[in-house]
C-alpha cells in the first residue's frame, strides 16, 4: 500500500486542517539555534495556505512531563514560522482548551495558528491506548482533516501521530513524502559503492541499523564516541574514553560477520585524545592502538577522529555513489574537536551521487559548521525515525497513513 497524499483529502478550501509537524527544534535561552525543522515544514504549510485551508499547526517540543512547562513552549517557534511564511501566525496558549478552540474558530481561509506543545498533555504520550485515543478525540474537534507531516516523530505511537490519523480523514504531507522518497533510494537498489558513516556516542543506539545494513552496504565507517567500543572489541586500550562494555561481544560479532560478508568496517587509525572533556582541554593526536600512550595516560579521553582517519573517511565517501551519515565524528560543539565531523561533512558535499545527512545531531552539526542545506543531497529531519526506517522497522505514524 502507498501513502495517502494530500490530493486524497479533496478540496481543502475553508476546511480546518490540523497539520502534525515536528517542530522539535533546539532552543538556547528561548532562542532557536537550528530552525531546519521549521523550514522543512514550509512546503506543506504554503500548499495548504494557498489552497485556502484554515491551518492548525501542532507539534511536540522536548520531553515535558505531560504538563505545561514554559521552557518547552512553542511560542518562539510560532514567531519564527511567521517570519518564514511572511504572514501573521496566531499562537494558542493551550492545546485543546479555550485558547486553542477560540483561535481556531477565529481563523479565516488561508490563516494559520500554532497550538501549544502537544506534550503538555499526558494523553499525547500515554502508554495505554484508551488515554491516547481520548486525547486524540479532543484534538480532532479542532479540525476537519489531518495532514501528518512530522517525519521526525513517525516512529512514535503517540496520540497526534497515530490515533488522530485514525479518527480524522488523514494524509501525509509533502515533507514525509520527500523523506520517504530519499529513504527508499537508500533501501531499494542503492547505487554502489554504498557507504554508511556512523558516529554519535552510543553503539547501543546503532546496533539495529548496523545489523540490518551489514548485508546491504559495501562499507561502514565508524567514528564518534562509539568508535572506542569497536577499538576495545579489537583488544585495544581506550583509556578513559567512552566505552560500552556490555556491547563488546555484540561488536565482535559484527566485525566477524562483516569480514565473512566482505563488508569493510573501517575503524579510525588515529584519534584526538584530550586531558578532560572541555572545550579548551589540552589534546594531542595519537595512533588508535596507542591511546593510553598519550601524555594523559589512562585518564585521556578520545574526543575526535584524527586527521589521518578524517582523510581516509573523506576519500571513502567521495568514492561512493550512495552515502548515509548519522552521528557526529567527535565533540563538534567544541571547535578543537570538530575537524573529523567537518571532514566527513565536506566530503559528503562532494559525493557524485546521493549523500544523505540523517537527522538530529548530524543535521545540527553541518549547519553549525557553516554548511548550507543545499550542499547535500538531502538532510533528513528525522534522526531516530530515519534510523528505524533503515533498520526495516514498521513505523506506526506511516502505517496509519497507508504505508506498508
Ligand atoms: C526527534 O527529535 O528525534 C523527534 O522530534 C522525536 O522526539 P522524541 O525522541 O522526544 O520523541
Amino acid at each position: 500500500m502507498t501513502l495517502r497524499t494530500l490530493e486524497s483529502l479533496g478540496s481543502l478550501e475553508g476546511k480546518r486542517v490540523i497539520v502534525r509537524c515536528d517542530l522539535n527544534v533546539p532552543l538556547k535561552d528561548g532562542v532557536i539555534t537550528d530552525d531546519g525543522r521549521v523550514r522543512a515544514s514550509l512546503p506543506t504549510l504554503n500548499t495548504l495556505i494557498e489552497a485556502g485551508a484554515r491551518v492548525v499547526v501542532c507539534s511536540h517540543l522536548g520531553r515535558p512531563d505531560g504538563a505545561p512547562d514554559p521552557q518547552y513552549s512553542l511560542e518562539p517557534v510560532a514567531k519564527r514560522l511567521s517570519e518564514l511564511l511572511d504572514q501573521p501566525v496566531a499562537f494558542a496558549t493551550d492545546t485543546v482548551g479555550d485558547s486553542a478552540r477560540e483561535a481556531v474558530a477565529g481563523l479565516a481561509n488561508g490563516e494559520i495558528v500554532v497550538i501549544e506543545n502537544l506534550r503538555f498533555n499526558a494523553g499525547e504520550t500515554a502508554k495505554d491506548d484508551s488515554t491516547r485515543k481520548a486525547f486524540a478525540g479532543e484534538l480532532a474537534q479542532l479540525g476537519d482533516a489531518l495532514v501528518s507531516d512530522g517525519f521526525g516523530v513517525v516512529h512514535r505511537k503517540q496520540a497526534s501521530v497515530y490515533e488522530l490519523a485514525e479518527i480524522l480523514p488523514s494524509a501525509a504531507g509533502l515533507l514525509i513524502a520527500t523523506e520517504l522518497d530519499v529513504l527508499d533510494r537508500l533501501t531499494e537498489n542503492p547505487e554502489r559503492p554504498y557507504t554508511v558513516v556512523l558516529g554519535g556516542s552510543k553503539v547501543s543506539d546503532k546496533l539495529g541499523v548496523i545489523s540490518h545494513l551489514l548485508p546491504r552496504v559495501d562499507r561502514i565507517l565508524v567514528g564518534g564516541g562509539m568508535l572506542f567500543t569497536f577499538l576495545a572489541a579489537q583488544g585495544h586500550a581506550v583509556a578513559s574514553s567512552l566505552l560500552e562494555k556490555d556491547q563488546l561481544d555484540t561488536v565482535r560479532g559484527y566485525l566477524a560477520d562483516a569480514a565473512e560478508r566482505g563488508v569493510e568496517i573501517v575503524l579510525p587509525t588515529d584519534v584526538v585524545v584530550a586531558e578532560s572533556f572541555s572545550a579548551d582541554a589540552a589534546h594531542e593526536t595519537v595512533a588508535a592502538d596507542a591511546i593510553e600512550e598519550s601524555s594523559f595516560g589512562a585518564s585521556g579521553i578520545g574526543l575526535d577522529i584524527g586527521p589521518e582517519t578524517g582523510a581516509v573517511f573523506a576519500q571513502a565517501i567521495r568514492d561512493s555513489k550512495t552515502v548515509f551519515w548519522n552521528g557526529p565524528m567527535g565533540v563538534f560543539e567544541f571547535p578543537a574537536f570538530a575537524a573529523g565531523t567537518k571532514a566527513v561533512a565536506q566530503a559528503l558535499t562532494e559525493v557524485d551521487g546521493l549523500g544523505v545527512v540523517g537527522g538530529g545531531d548530524s543535521a545540527a552539526a553541518v549547519r553549525q559548521l557553516g554548511f548550507a542545506d543545499d550542499q547535500f543531497g538531502h538532510i533528513s529531519t528525522g534522526g531516530g525515525a530515519s534510523l528505524e526506517f533503515l533498520e526495516g522497522k514498521k513505523l506506526p505514524g506511516l502505517e496509519v497513513l497507508g504505508w506498508a
